[in-house]
């Protein structure tokens, strides 16, 4: 087995925060990456937000200039899902939502060659049940990302039940040549992280609904005397209300309802009232100029 070789085209739908995250860390990989989006702005966007990082890793040598100016020219905007039918590997990260993953990837399979592998950097929903509308569902791979991706090493690399051992294999060695730290997981609600991490966030979520303590005091103790380098509320404003709520909705309900991952109210309100962490401005804590940090 052996990672994508690297002038292979490899091509990145949904121009989001992590589309652009995957596409930087292709390109600087040496790959020539193609970026589709619904929404063209969001290509362009992201297309400029990666040069600006790059030009920035130049400046504090992180990064040769020549090398930067490299990667951001290996870097293309597809205006058409068509024009990704050159590509070897395809990662999917668009809206998180079982029937529109399904709809592109139909797609996809009749703009790609036989050998392009297809993958899905979805957070929560089955990789098999992606997979199950294909033609070919052996050739889809869960490659999953987490953000921000040029600073996370992780990548969880699933297998659903049709997957075909030599394609994650691939997927595999491919996110270690990017510098990740690849692990397989079968295809289960939540994978590893986001299963493992749902009791930290809930029992955090389940002591403030009992007036136990306030987030930052929780937060501190679980940095200060538990090790971690996030306490529970932090760590949700971080990831985003409407994000991690999600997950643990989609979690809950792969388990048949099973109490131990009841989505919390707390959070449901803090998504209603659009206070969905940091990049709001507000959640458990308040952020920006002016806000007195923290302020549950
Ligand atoms: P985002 O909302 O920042 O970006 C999604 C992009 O996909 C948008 O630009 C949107 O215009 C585009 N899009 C929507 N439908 C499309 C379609 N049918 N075809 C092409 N483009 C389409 O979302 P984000 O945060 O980048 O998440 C994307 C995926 O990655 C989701 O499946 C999410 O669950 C997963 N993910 C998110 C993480 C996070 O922390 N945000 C972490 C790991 C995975």
């Amino acid at each position: 087995m052996a990672a994508l070789d690297r002038n292979s085209v490899v091509a990145i739908i949904g121009s989001g925060a992590m589309g652009a995250g995957i596409a930087q860390v292709a390109a600087a990989s040496g790959h020539t990456v193609m970026l589709y989006d619904t929404r063209a702005e969001a290509v362009h966007k992201a297309i400029a937000d990666i040069a600006k990082v790059y030009a920035k890793l130049a400046e504090k040598g992180r990064m040769t200039a020549a090398d930067a100016d490299a990667a951001i020219a290996r870097l293309r905007a597809a205006p058409a899902l068509g024009d990704v039918a050159g590509a070897a590997l395809v990662v999917e990260a668009i809206i998180e939502n079982l029937d529109v993953k399904r709809a592109l990837f139909a797609d996809l399979e009749g703009v790609v060659g036989d050998g392009c592998i297809l993958a899905t950097n979805t957070s929560s929903i089955s990789v098999t049940a992606i997979a199950a509308k294909l033609r070919r569902p052996q050739r889809l791979v869960g490659m999953h990302f987490f953000n921000p991706v040029p600073l996370m090493a992780l990548v969880e690399v699933i297998s659903g039940l049709a997957t075909d051992a030599a394609a994650a294999q691939t997927v595999f060695d491919t996110a270690a040549a990017w510098g990740k730290n690849p692990v397989h997981a079968k295809s289960t609600p939540g994978f590893i992280v986001n299963r493992v991490a749902r009791p930290y966030y809930a029992e955090g979520l389940r002591l403030l609904n009992e007036r136990a303590a306030d987030p930052a005091t929780i937060d501190a103790v679980m940095r200060e005397a538990g090790g971690f380098r996030m306490g529970p509320f932090e760590l949700m404003d971080l990831i985003g209300h409407d994000v991690n709520h999600s997950v643990t909705q989609s979690v809950f309900s792969a388990y048949y309802n099973d109490p131990r991952f009841t989505p919390s109210v707390i959070q449901q309100e803090l998504v209603n009232a659009g206070f969905l962490g940091r990049k709001s401005g507000r959640g458990f804590y308040a952020y920006g100029e002016g806000a007195e940090t923290p302020r549950p």
